[in-house]
């Protein structure tokens, strides 16, 4: 089944994700990635609601027209339903289009509250959560899950349990809380939510080329893919899918690579302090610098580079990086 929600493009390339993730995909990463263009949709990093949850404070961290006009969706985590909901209407207040419930964080800070991942461990529960949310606000709700926790032997009844919940669609990020980030992301469990229920399923987990993004789309039947360190190896990879499916080719320019360098360092927020900014473009650095052989080469050279001032650091990496091109 298709839905509305994610209409392909015209040369019938599936509706395009940027995930979410926390650290390292923040405000400035989105930013930055709006302005190199191809995603159709980004959803934020988990807003925490924990049970002493002030609601109306905490939902102040979200920004509806943050990368307008591309939707930015909101992921809210937690484990109380109740509190889940009137988190979400706060969003809604906010200008959210739609709501994402994170039942895949591994973390055992986040596990150990019963959040995240923890929701994976009962479908019941991810049903009651999802349902209750659901009833709660008048615009889509979506859940964002893995496999399983410890193994996937309730991987159906989860994504049962979360359609019967009403929610518009699923995304899969498709490894156990156990699996944490190994290695293969088994695509084959994408292909098995797509045949058990009617709502749509988006297809995520390693892709980082463009290969990776038709195989997905292709062998699991899913409706729209979701694209997460990929795209932080590779910033133009939406660009390149899109120009795929319209039968060109996107050559990526050196004048391209360092408009979004410059971009993200623009977005940075304006009270971060300088180590701040040099230790996130080293994050972003670590994950560029594999997309180019003979930048994987110049990787923990740039990465052991001491500068005080982010600016002083980011014209570093443009000069090494170009050079390297
Ligand atoms: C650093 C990091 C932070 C993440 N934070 C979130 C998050 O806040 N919410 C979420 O649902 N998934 C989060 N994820 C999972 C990603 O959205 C995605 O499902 C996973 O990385 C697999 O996709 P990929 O191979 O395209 O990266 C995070 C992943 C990483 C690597």
């Amino acid at each position: 089944m298709t839905s509305t929600l994610l209409p392909k493009d015209i040369h019938g390339c599936p509706y395009l994700f940027l995930a979410p993730m926390e650290g390292v995909g923040d405000a400035s990463f989105r930013k930055a990635m709006a302005s190199v263009g191809g995603m159709d949709e980004a959803v934020t990093e988990f807003i925490s609601v924990p049970c002493n949850a002030h609601v109306q404070s905490l939902s102040k961290v979200y920004n509806a027209q943050e990368l307008n006009p591309i939707p930015l969706a909101a992921q809210i985590m937690g484990s109380d339903p109740e509190l889940m909901a009137a988190m979400a209407i706060e969003l809604v207040k906010r200008g959210a289009p739609r709501i994402d419930i994170n039942c895949g964080c591994p973390s055992n800070t986040v596990t150990g509250r019963g959040a995240g991942s923890s929701l994976l461990k009962d479908p019941r529960f991810i049903y009651e959560v999802a349902k209750t949310v659901v009833e709660a606000v008048p615009i889509p709700v979506t859940i964002k899950m893995r496999s399983g926790y410890e193994d996937t032997s309730l991987f159906q009844e989860n994504v049962l349990a979360a359609e019967a919940s009403g929610v518009r669609f699923i995304t899969l990020h498709p490894r156990t809380k156990i699996e944490g980030y190994t290695p293969p992301a088994r695509w084959d469990l994408i292909a098995q939510a797509k045949e058990l229920v009617k709502i749509p399923i988006i297809g995520n987990g390693d892709i980082v080329k463009v290969q990776d993004a038709l195989h997905v789309f292709s062998y699991t039947k899913c409706d729209a893919l979701m694209i997460g360190r990929g795209a932080i190896i590779n910033p133009f990879i939406f660009l390149q899918i899109k120009a795929h499916f319209a039968q060109k080719t996107h050559e990526i320019s050196w004048e391209m690579i360092e408009k979004y360098l410059r971009y993200y360092f623009a977005a940075l927020p304006e009270k971060m302090v300088e180590k701040t900014r040099v230790n996130k473009l080293k994050q972003l650095i670590g994950f560029l610098c594999k997309s180019h052989p003979s930048w994987t080469e110049q990787r923990q050279t740039l990465l052991s580079t001491q500068s005080r001032e982010g600016s002083d650091y980011l014209n570093t990496i443009i000069s090494v990086l170009q050079h390297n091109f």
